[in-house]
């Protein structure tokens, strides 16, 4: 079978001007991933792992290296070059993201974030509404947040809707970036539940973690980055 994602010699640099600096954040880096896998990227702090997941969601343009996707839309296609237009249409449809650090879009509130996120993948309009409900019942967020602004929530609620809005789209690849850091126990299995429940119905992630107990038990592989290569 071929994989999902296939990720050949990425090499990512930062060229601080200001500092006269430049940083080599990833280094030849390889990673494959079959469909329906859950592999797990763990390293220290300032190792690379974030910076992969931004290659692949197209928040960072690579200087060396491709990246397939395997689309459902666009068939074999290197994200590397993929055009502004495709990387829109999969983000919305097919490839979702949960960040480090939640930024939020201002004036919007939680259940409009979430029910946008859902009408992008051109859902109907009652049924996007029950199922933001669902996700924000699950995730346990007060029903008086629901039509608050985010901004103003603690870190652990934002990170929880951070999590409710990526995967109420049931993405096909979905990228985790320490979803559950600043999670209590309890909210983290309420991760683990939902993350379960994609994997039972195909969703293929790439996760980070520095909670590596929780790992182990959801993962099916682990790359360990070191300075920006992997070191097995
Ligand atoms: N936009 C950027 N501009 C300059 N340097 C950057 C940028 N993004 C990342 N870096 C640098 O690249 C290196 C890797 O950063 P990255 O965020 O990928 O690490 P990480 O493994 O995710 O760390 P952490 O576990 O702390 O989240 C770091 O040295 C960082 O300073
Ligand atoms: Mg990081």
């Amino acid at each position: 079978m071929e994989p999902i994602l296939e990720i050949q010699g990425l090499s990512k640099s930062f060229e601080l001007h200001n500092l006269g600096k430049h940083i080599r954040a990833v280094s030849d880096v390889d990673i494959a991933l079959n469909e329906g896998e859950f592999v797990g990227i763990t390293g220290k702090s300032g190792s690379g792992k974030s910076t992969i997941l931004k290659c692949i969601y197209g928040t960072y343009r690579i200087q060396e290296g491709c990246i397939w996707y395997h689309s459902k839309k666009f068939g074999r296609l290197n994200l590397a070059s993929a055009s502004e237009r495709q990387m829109l249409y999969l983000r919305k449809h097919e490839i979702g993201y949960v960040s480090q650090f939640l930024n939020v879009m201002p004036r919007t509130t939680a259940r409009q974030l979430v029910t946008h996120a859902i009408l992008e993948m051109n859902e109907n309009e009652k049924l996007a509404e029950e199922e933001t409900e669902k996700i924000l019942s699950h995730f346990e967020l007060a029903e008086e947040l629901w039509d608050s602004y985010p901004t103003t929530f603690s870190g652990g609620e934002k990170l929880r809707l951070n999590i409710a809005r990526a995967m109420v789209k049931k993405p096909r690849l979905l990228l985790l970036d320490e979803p559950t850091a600043s999670l209590d126990h309890d909210s983290k299995l309420k991760v683990k539940q939902l993350i379960e429940q994609l994997m039972n119905e195909g969703t293929t992630m790439l996760g980070i973690f520095h909670d590596l107990e929780f790992m182990n038990n959801l993962c099916d592989r682990e790359y360990n980055m070191q300075n920006g290569v992997f070191s097995m």
